[in-house]
Protein backbone atom coordinates (compact mmCIF):
# COMPACT_ATOMS: atom_id res chain seq x y z
CA UNK A 1 0.00 0.00 0.00
CA UNK A 2 1.08 3.93 -0.71
CA UNK A 3 2.58 5.50 2.37
CA UNK A 4 1.33 9.13 2.30
CA UNK A 5 3.76 11.93 3.54
CA UNK A 6 4.39 12.02 6.94
CA UNK A 7 3.37 8.67 8.01
CA UNK A 8 4.82 6.78 10.76
CA UNK A 9 5.88 3.11 9.68
CA UNK A 10 8.38 2.18 12.07
CA UNK A 11 5.28 1.80 15.09
CA UNK A 12 2.08 0.60 14.93
CA UNK A 13 -1.08 2.83 14.80
CA UNK A 14 -4.15 3.37 16.24
CA UNK A 15 -6.02 3.77 12.99
CA UNK A 16 -4.05 1.57 11.24
CA UNK A 17 -4.45 -1.40 13.73
CA UNK A 18 -8.37 -0.24 14.32
CA UNK A 19 -8.39 -0.96 10.12
CA UNK A 20 -7.44 -4.24 10.56
CA UNK A 21 -9.55 -5.77 13.48
CA UNK A 22 -12.67 -4.64 11.52
CA UNK A 23 -11.08 -6.75 8.78
CA UNK A 24 -10.00 -3.34 6.51
CA UNK A 25 -6.69 -3.20 4.28
CA UNK A 26 -5.71 -0.07 5.29
CA UNK A 27 -2.50 -0.80 7.55
CA UNK A 28 1.22 -1.93 7.06
CA UNK A 29 3.16 -4.69 7.91
CA UNK A 30 4.07 -3.46 11.57
CA UNK A 31 0.02 -2.05 12.39
CA UNK A 32 -0.71 -6.51 11.34
CA UNK A 33 1.91 -7.80 13.36
CA UNK A 34 0.74 -5.70 16.41
CA UNK A 35 -3.26 -6.31 15.29
CA UNK A 36 -2.65 -10.21 15.16
CA UNK A 37 -0.65 -10.35 18.24
CA UNK A 38 -3.56 -8.65 19.91
CA UNK A 39 -6.73 -10.42 18.53
CA UNK A 40 -4.62 -13.65 19.22
CA UNK A 41 -3.98 -12.77 22.97
CA UNK A 42 -7.24 -11.19 23.28
CA UNK A 43 -9.97 -11.90 20.84
CA UNK A 44 -12.52 -10.11 22.32
CA UNK A 45 -10.99 -6.71 20.80
CA UNK A 46 -12.52 -7.66 17.34
CA UNK A 47 -16.54 -8.03 17.64
CA UNK A 48 -16.07 -4.68 20.32
CA UNK A 49 -14.53 -2.66 17.63
CA UNK A 50 -16.89 -3.87 14.87
CA UNK A 51 -19.96 -3.07 17.79
CA UNK A 52 -18.51 0.47 17.81
CA UNK A 53 -18.15 0.75 14.57
CA UNK A 54 -22.52 0.01 14.85
CA UNK A 55 -23.07 2.08 17.30
CA UNK A 56 -22.11 4.88 15.24
CA UNK A 57 -24.21 3.43 12.43
CA UNK A 58 -27.29 4.07 14.73
CA UNK A 59 -26.48 7.47 16.12
CA UNK A 60 -26.47 8.80 12.70
CA UNK A 61 -29.32 7.07 11.56
CA UNK A 62 -31.15 8.33 14.73
CA UNK A 63 -29.62 12.10 14.90
CA UNK A 64 -30.46 12.12 10.96
CA UNK A 65 -34.32 11.73 12.00
CA UNK A 66 -34.10 14.23 14.99
CA UNK A 67 -33.34 16.92 11.77
CA UNK A 68 -29.54 16.88 12.46
CA UNK A 69 -28.15 17.80 8.84
CA UNK A 70 -24.36 18.59 9.89
CA UNK A 71 -21.50 15.95 11.05
CA UNK A 72 -18.22 16.35 12.63
CA UNK A 73 -16.45 13.23 12.80
CA UNK A 74 -13.07 13.95 14.70
CA UNK A 75 -10.95 11.23 14.74
CA UNK A 76 -12.98 9.63 11.96
CA UNK A 77 -10.43 7.14 10.86
CA UNK A 78 -10.01 5.47 7.92
CA UNK A 79 -12.86 4.78 6.40
CA UNK A 80 -14.41 0.81 6.50
CA UNK A 81 -17.83 -0.61 7.45
CA UNK A 82 -19.75 2.17 6.63
CA UNK A 83 -18.67 5.90 7.09
CA UNK A 84 -20.89 9.02 8.34
CA UNK A 85 -21.88 10.47 5.45
CA UNK A 86 -23.19 7.12 3.87
CA UNK A 87 -25.02 6.31 6.91
CA UNK A 88 -26.49 9.35 6.31
CA UNK A 89 -27.31 9.16 3.07
CA UNK A 90 -29.22 6.36 3.58
CA UNK A 91 -31.91 8.34 5.53
CA UNK A 92 -31.44 11.81 4.31
CA UNK A 93 -30.34 13.44 1.03
CA UNK A 94 -29.10 16.77 2.42
CA UNK A 95 -26.50 15.65 4.77
CA UNK A 96 -23.37 17.42 5.33
CA UNK A 97 -19.56 16.08 6.46
CA UNK A 98 -16.79 17.15 8.12
CA UNK A 99 -14.17 14.16 8.82
CA UNK A 100 -11.05 14.67 10.64
CA UNK A 101 -8.20 12.76 11.24
CA UNK A 102 -4.31 13.39 12.88
CA UNK A 103 -3.32 10.45 10.53
CA UNK A 104 -2.48 10.84 7.30
CA UNK A 105 -3.23 7.39 6.25
CA UNK A 106 -6.27 7.75 7.75
CA UNK A 107 -7.34 11.40 5.77
CA UNK A 108 -5.96 10.16 2.20
CA UNK A 109 -8.33 6.93 1.77
CA UNK A 110 -11.11 9.40 3.26
CA UNK A 111 -10.29 11.90 1.08
CA UNK A 112 -10.16 9.16 -1.97
CA UNK A 113 -13.17 7.63 -1.24
CA UNK A 114 -14.99 10.66 -1.22
CA UNK A 115 -13.40 11.26 -4.30
CA UNK A 116 -14.02 8.01 -6.04
CA UNK A 117 -18.09 8.78 -4.90
CA UNK A 118 -17.65 12.48 -6.64
CA UNK A 119 -19.04 13.97 -3.53
CA UNK A 120 -16.27 16.36 -2.35
CA UNK A 121 -18.77 19.11 -3.06
CA UNK A 122 -20.88 18.19 0.36
CA UNK A 123 -18.46 16.60 2.09
CA UNK A 124 -14.80 17.25 3.08
CA UNK A 125 -11.00 15.63 5.03
CA UNK A 126 -9.45 17.50 7.44
CA UNK A 127 -6.32 16.88 8.32
CA UNK A 128 -6.19 18.34 11.93
CA UNK A 129 -5.93 17.62 15.52
CA UNK A 130 -8.46 17.72 18.28
CA UNK A 131 -5.63 19.22 20.30
CA UNK A 132 -6.42 22.17 18.78
CA UNK A 133 -10.20 23.01 18.64
CA UNK A 134 -10.22 26.55 17.80
CA UNK A 135 -7.57 26.27 14.73
CA UNK A 136 -9.80 22.61 14.04
CA UNK A 137 -12.44 24.64 14.16
CA UNK A 138 -11.71 27.74 11.90
CA UNK A 139 -11.00 24.79 9.18
CA UNK A 140 -14.49 23.34 9.25
CA UNK A 141 -15.92 26.82 9.00
CA UNK A 142 -13.54 27.72 5.94
CA UNK A 143 -14.36 24.26 4.28
CA UNK A 144 -17.76 25.80 3.17
CA UNK A 145 -19.12 22.54 3.81
CA UNK A 146 -20.30 22.74 7.40
CA UNK A 147 -22.09 26.13 8.43
CA UNK A 148 -20.91 26.48 12.22
CA UNK A 149 -23.96 28.99 13.50
CA UNK A 150 -26.18 26.33 12.96
CA UNK A 151 -26.66 22.82 15.08
CA UNK A 152 -23.85 20.21 13.98
CA UNK A 153 -23.57 16.45 15.65
CA UNK A 154 -19.88 16.54 16.93
CA UNK A 155 -18.80 12.83 16.66
CA UNK A 156 -15.96 11.87 19.13
CA UNK A 157 -16.07 7.75 18.31
CA UNK A 158 -13.21 5.90 19.86
CA UNK A 159 -11.03 8.58 19.79
CA UNK A 160 -10.69 10.27 23.47
CA UNK A 161 -9.14 6.55 25.13
CA UNK A 162 -6.60 7.44 22.68
CA UNK A 163 -4.31 9.49 24.59
CA UNK A 164 -4.18 13.19 23.84
CA UNK A 165 -0.81 14.40 25.12
CA UNK A 166 -0.29 18.29 25.47
CA UNK A 167 2.59 20.23 25.46
CA UNK A 168 3.68 19.10 28.78
CA UNK A 169 2.55 15.58 28.10
CA UNK A 170 -0.42 15.61 30.25
CA UNK A 171 -3.88 14.53 28.32
CA UNK A 172 -5.50 17.45 27.47
CA UNK A 173 -8.44 15.65 25.91
CA UNK A 174 -11.21 16.74 28.68
CA UNK A 175 -9.85 20.22 28.08
CA UNK A 176 -10.62 20.34 24.46
CA UNK A 177 -13.96 18.23 24.52
CA UNK A 178 -14.64 21.28 27.35
CA UNK A 179 -13.67 23.74 24.47
CA UNK A 180 -15.88 22.07 21.65
CA UNK A 181 -18.61 22.23 24.33
CA UNK A 182 -18.67 26.01 24.09
CA UNK A 183 -17.95 26.33 20.45
CA UNK A 184 -21.21 23.95 19.80
CA UNK A 185 -24.04 25.98 18.57
CA UNK A 186 -26.83 25.44 21.09
CA UNK A 187 -29.42 22.52 19.76
CA UNK A 188 -26.16 20.81 18.38
CA UNK A 189 -25.21 17.40 19.96
CA UNK A 190 -22.00 15.20 21.01
CA UNK A 191 -21.76 12.04 20.57
CA UNK A 192 -18.97 10.28 22.78
CA UNK A 193 -17.90 6.45 22.90
CA UNK A 194 -15.14 5.09 24.95
CA UNK A 195 -13.22 2.37 26.20
CA UNK A 196 -13.73 1.25 29.54
CA UNK A 197 -12.82 -1.32 32.25
CA UNK A 198 -15.20 -0.11 34.32
CA UNK A 199 -18.05 -2.81 35.35
CA UNK A 200 -16.21 -5.93 33.38
CA UNK A 201 -15.85 -9.37 34.87
CA UNK A 202 -12.40 -9.44 37.16
CA UNK A 203 -10.61 -11.84 33.96
CA UNK A 204 -11.91 -8.64 31.66
CA UNK A 205 -10.70 -6.17 33.83
CA UNK A 206 -6.89 -7.94 33.53
CA UNK A 207 -7.29 -8.26 29.71
CA UNK A 208 -7.89 -4.65 29.04
CA UNK A 209 -5.06 -3.67 31.63
CA UNK A 210 -2.97 -6.37 29.45
CA UNK A 211 -4.36 -4.94 26.02
CA UNK A 212 -3.81 -0.71 26.88
CA UNK A 213 -0.61 -1.27 27.67
CA UNK A 214 0.58 -2.87 24.25
CA UNK A 215 -0.10 0.38 22.86
CA UNK A 216 2.68 2.11 25.28
CA UNK A 217 5.04 0.65 22.27
CA UNK A 218 2.91 2.40 19.76
CA UNK A 219 2.84 5.57 18.50
CA UNK A 220 -0.73 6.49 20.08
CA UNK A 221 -0.76 4.64 24.00
CA UNK A 222 -4.41 4.58 25.02
CA UNK A 223 -6.04 5.23 28.33
CA UNK A 224 -9.30 3.24 29.71
CA UNK A 225 -11.55 5.65 31.47
CA UNK A 226 -13.43 4.84 34.24
CA UNK A 227 -17.86 5.36 33.85
CA UNK A 228 -18.13 8.50 35.88
CA UNK A 229 -14.91 10.34 33.69
CA UNK A 230 -16.62 9.38 30.36
CA UNK A 231 -19.71 10.96 31.33
CA UNK A 232 -18.39 14.65 32.37
CA UNK A 233 -17.10 14.93 28.57
CA UNK A 234 -20.92 15.77 28.22
CA UNK A 235 -20.88 18.59 31.29
CA UNK A 236 -24.02 19.99 31.46
CA UNK A 237 -25.43 18.65 28.33
CA UNK A 238 -29.15 17.20 28.24
CA UNK A 239 -28.28 13.59 27.70
CA UNK A 240 -30.28 11.82 24.85
CA UNK A 241 -32.23 8.54 26.61
CA UNK A 242 -31.29 6.13 27.67
CA UNK A 243 -27.96 8.08 28.79
CA UNK A 244 -24.53 6.36 28.37
CA UNK A 245 -24.70 2.56 27.88
CA UNK A 246 -23.24 -0.19 26.47
CA UNK A 247 -22.41 0.37 22.57
CA UNK A 248 -25.11 -2.87 21.48
CA UNK A 249 -27.61 -0.86 24.31
CA UNK A 250 -27.82 2.48 22.54
CA UNK A 251 -30.93 2.59 20.40
CA UNK A 252 -30.80 -0.99 19.29
CA UNK A 253 -34.04 -0.04 17.21
CA UNK A 254 -31.81 1.98 14.67
CA UNK A 255 -29.95 -1.26 13.62
CA UNK A 256 -29.70 -1.17 9.65
CA UNK A 257 -31.13 -4.06 7.75
CA UNK A 258 -28.00 -5.47 6.46
CA UNK A 259 -25.74 -4.99 9.70
CA UNK A 260 -24.05 -8.00 10.69
CA UNK A 261 -25.16 -9.19 14.22
CA UNK A 262 -22.37 -9.06 17.15
CA UNK A 263 -23.17 -11.70 19.74
CA UNK A 264 -22.30 -10.99 23.41
CA UNK A 265 -22.32 -13.33 26.27
CA UNK A 266 -22.97 -9.36 27.52
CA UNK A 267 -23.55 -5.81 26.78
CA UNK A 268 -20.47 -5.10 28.70
CA UNK A 269 -18.40 -7.66 26.36
CA UNK A 270 -18.46 -4.73 24.28
CA UNK A 271 -15.91 -2.81 26.69
CA UNK A 272 -17.02 0.60 24.92
CA UNK A 273 -19.44 3.09 27.18
CA UNK A 274 -21.07 5.73 25.03
CA UNK A 275 -23.90 8.60 24.82
CA UNK A 276 -25.63 11.54 23.41
CA UNK A 277 -25.58 14.59 25.05
CA UNK A 278 -27.42 17.84 23.22
CA UNK A 279 -26.62 21.61 23.90
CA UNK A 280 -29.90 23.15 24.91
C1 LIG B 1 -9.87 3.85 17.21
S1 LIG B 1 -9.93 4.93 15.85
C2 LIG B 1 -11.66 5.28 15.76
C3 LIG B 1 -12.16 5.53 14.35
C4 LIG B 1 -13.65 5.85 14.23
N1 LIG B 1 -13.98 7.05 14.96
C5 LIG B 1 -14.49 4.71 14.75
O1 LIG B 1 -14.87 4.72 15.93
O2 LIG B 1 -14.78 3.79 13.99
C6 LIG B 1 -9.31 6.47 16.57
C7 LIG B 1 -9.03 7.53 15.53
O3 LIG B 1 -8.75 8.78 16.16
C8 LIG B 1 -7.68 9.41 15.49
N2 LIG B 1 -7.05 10.37 16.40
C9 LIG B 1 -6.37 10.12 17.55
N3 LIG B 1 -5.94 11.26 18.12
C10 LIG B 1 -6.36 12.27 17.31
C11 LIG B 1 -6.21 13.68 17.36
N4 LIG B 1 -5.53 14.27 18.34
N5 LIG B 1 -6.77 14.43 16.40
C12 LIG B 1 -7.45 13.83 15.37
N6 LIG B 1 -7.62 12.48 15.27
C13 LIG B 1 -7.08 11.71 16.22
C14 LIG B 1 -6.77 8.25 15.11
O4 LIG B 1 -5.87 8.58 14.08
C15 LIG B 1 -7.81 7.22 14.67
O5 LIG B 1 -8.13 7.33 13.32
Amino acid sequence: MFAPEGVDLEHPNVARVYDYYLGGKANYAVDRVFGEKALERYPFVAPAAKANRLFLHRVVRYLCKQGVRQFIDIGSGVPTMGSTHQVADEVVDDASCAYVDNEPVAVAHSRILLEQEEVTDQHTVLHADLRDPDGLWQQIEESGVIDVEQPVALLLIAVLHVTQPGPSGEDVGPQAVARFRELLPKGSYLVISHGTADDVPEKRKQEMAEFGKMYDKSSTPVIWRPHDEIEAFFGDFEMVEPGCTWTPLWHPEETGENAPVIEFDSPNDSVVWAGVGRKA
